[in-house]
């Protein structure tokens, strides 16, 4: 039996941003938690372990998509095959894509009370290839993002996604807000030391964990 794929979205679309590095710190935590049945991607054995996932990362500013502009009503079509009955050639890209995974883990930062509109885009744009699915959330913002939190779980369970009880939300109160000119290759913007360090005494890491689980749970269900 294939891994199940779990998809870590990367939601904010500016440069520069924060949102590589918080998603890559998801990826890591949730990637060396040996209680996670994870298997690497590289990793070409067969498979026996029915509860084994792989975690790959999804960064809405790759797939280009521009402001939602469908002419069909995605809950209208076939939910068996919608991808051939959309409009438009980035509707179909994105929905070949993210038909691939599973389960799906947001990470995104607060933008006055709620999600970047990139995210709510991205989701605006499909239905059945959300629905039924597992999905977590992890939130960032000077508070932790708790308001985009709440809104997006709004939003994912609008989508009758399978949306689980943990949510970790990152304070970030060292790490400079990224500005700067836009340039051809990103940069990365590094995490303060000190907010690695709030995170871990805040038992972030452990809530990344616990999130893992649950969505490996849904996934056995
Ligand atoms: C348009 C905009 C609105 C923001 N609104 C909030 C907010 O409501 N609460 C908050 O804590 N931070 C807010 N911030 C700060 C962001 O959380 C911070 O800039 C973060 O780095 C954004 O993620 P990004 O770098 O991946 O885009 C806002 C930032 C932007 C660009």
């Amino acid at each position: 039996m294939p891994p199940k794929r779990v998809a870590i979205v990367t939601s904010s679309t500016r440069r520069p941003r924060l949102n590589p590095t918080i998603t890559q710190y998801v990826h890591d935590v949730l990637a060396s938690d040996p209680t996670i049945p994870t298997k690497h991607t590289h990793d070409t054995t067969i498979d026996t372990d029915p509860r084994h996932i792989t975690l790959e990362i999804i960064d809405l500013s790759a797939q280009s998509l521009p402001l939602y502009d469908e002419s069909v009503i995605p809950a209208s079509l076939p939910a068996s095959d919608p991808t051939p009955h959309y409009s438009k050639a980035h509707t179909r890209a994105w929905s070949a894509l993210v038909r691939q995974y599973d389960a799906f883990i947001f990470v995104t930062p607060q933008y006055n009370w709620s999600i970047p509109a990139s995210l709510k885009n991205a989701l605006d744009y499909l239905y059945y290839e959300w629905v039924g699915k597992p999905a977590g959330i992890v939130s960032y913002g000077s508070r932790g993002g708790r308001k985009a939190a709440d809104h997006l779980r709004g939003v994912l369970e609008g989508l009758r996604m399978r949306v689980v009880g943990t949510a970790p939300g990152l304070p970030v109160k060292f790490t400079g807000l990224p500005v700067g000119t836009l340039s051809e290759v990103e940069e990365r913007v590094e995490v303060d030391e000190r907010d690695l360090e709030g995170w871990r005494e805040a038992g972030v890491e452990g809530m990344m964990r616990n999130l893992g689980m649950e969505l490996v749970c849904e996934l056995d269900k």
